[in-house]
């Protein structure tokens, strides 16, 4: 062999040596450690749900039932209401739809309160996942007020988002059976964004406490989370034509309109797929071509949350919120200005008409 061909040839399998050796290594810098886990699916295994009697909760429960996957339901007034009639209707009360869901083959529910630890332990005791659908309800304008809305407030978003989060992740870890949290959340890793401002100054800084219990979530070792954060959940149906769309590790997509009933398959397909383990999705409609028709190819695809979070957004969301509310009162001072003067005015002109 000529001495350059040679020397060619060693370089060459010196360099395919090399690439073999560092890919792995690679590979696993970018990948977080984390436990190996057997995959929850859906397929003969029961399935906790907590904020059952809401609009997405409902739907979830639904789907879990008709694919006849026993249902454990956290529910906060059982028995209920024994003349409540039964509907899962937009409008429908708590009572009606637990009336409802109580007829559908495989359910049964637990009394208790996403702020109350030992319920929690009751529910997800013999589960192996846990659909972690509830979220504070909008505290309205006396959210702009902390005396009036305290963070220990059982009703506020810090007990319902971030220590109901806990609630759960200390329940899973004590049942020995339960491998996978899926949580909804929403977009909230710009503080500084209109609706950001808006959720946390009207609804107990639901944004912020969401965050803070993804936190929570991703970092436990223990227990595999899939966090999703739809688009604007509440229309029936989506503009004609559009498709779904999903992608990992927190990324962004456009927001859009997403139904309660696509957000409720997501939940409970993703528990059929061991690579949506330690994953936080993004779930939009997109034009057609740039998305699926159904969850599974998208799933597939998944992978686990592979970037760093910001530890905490908390202080952050504050200061967004805070900044919202000194503009709101601002305008509200300036409006109240304004129509004091030129209300002055008209009175005066009127009563000099009168002379
Ligand atoms: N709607 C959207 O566009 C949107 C977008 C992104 C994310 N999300 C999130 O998605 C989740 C579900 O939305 P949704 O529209 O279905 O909400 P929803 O209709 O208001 O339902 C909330 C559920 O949470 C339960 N809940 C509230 N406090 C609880 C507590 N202390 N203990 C146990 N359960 C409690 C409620 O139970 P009761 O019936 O007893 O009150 C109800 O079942 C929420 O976390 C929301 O923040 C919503």
């Amino acid at each position: 062999m000529p001495p350059k061909v040679a020397t060619l040839s060693l370089v060459l399998r010196v360099a395919i040596i090399l690439v073999a050796l560092l890919h792995p290594i690679t590979s696993l810098a970018n990948k977080p450690l984390r436990m190996m886990s057997s995959s929850p699916s859906t397929k003969s295994k029961k399935v906790a749900v907590i904020g059952a009697t809401g609009r997405l909760g409902r739907q979830a429960v639904l789907q879990l039932a008709s694919r006849n996957v026993p249902v454990k339901c956290l529910v906060r007034r059982y028995p209920i209401d024994p003349s409540a009639y039964p509907s899962i209707d937009k409008g429908a009360s708590s009572d009606q739809v637990v009336a409802y869901l109580s007829s559908l083959p495989g359910v049964e529910f637990v009394k208790g309160d996403v702020t109350d630890a030992s319920s929690i332990a009751s529910l997800v005791d013999g589960c192996d996942a846990v659909l972690a659908l509830h979220g504070a309800r909008a505290a309205g304008f006396k959210s702009l007020v902390p005396a009036l809305n305290p963070e220990d407030d059982p009703t506020h978003a810090k007990q319902i988002n971030y220590v109901g989060v806990r609630h759960v992740i200390d329940a899973a870890k004590k049942s020995g059976t339960c491998r996978r949290i899926v949580r909804v959340t929403g977009k909230g890793e710009n503080p500084w964004s209109v609706i950001s401002i808006l959720i946390n100054m009207l609804g107990s800084m639901a944004k912020a406490w969401n965050y803070e219990g993804e936190q929570l979530l991703r970092q436990c070792g223990d227990i595999d989370y899939t966090i999703v954060r739809p688009g604007v959940m509440g229309k029936d149906d989506i503009p004609k034509g559009k498709v779904l769309a999903l992608v990992d590790d927190g990324r962004d997509l456009p927001v859009s309109a997403v139904t309660y009933e696509q957000i409720a398959s997501l939940c409970v397909d993703c528990l059929d797929y061991p690579n949506a383990a330690r994953s936080t999705l993004t779930a939009m409609n997109v034009e057609p071509g740039r998305g699926e028709e159904t969850y599974r190819p998208l799933l597939e695809k998944v992978k686990a949350d592979s970037r760093t979070f910001p530890e905490s957004l908390l202080d952050e969301h504050k200061k967004a919120a805070r900044t919202g509310a000194a503009i709101l009162f601002g305008v509200a001072a300036v409006f109240t200005q304004i129509v004091w003067v030129v209300g002055k005015k008209i009175v005066l002109t009127i009563v000099s008409l009168g002379h």
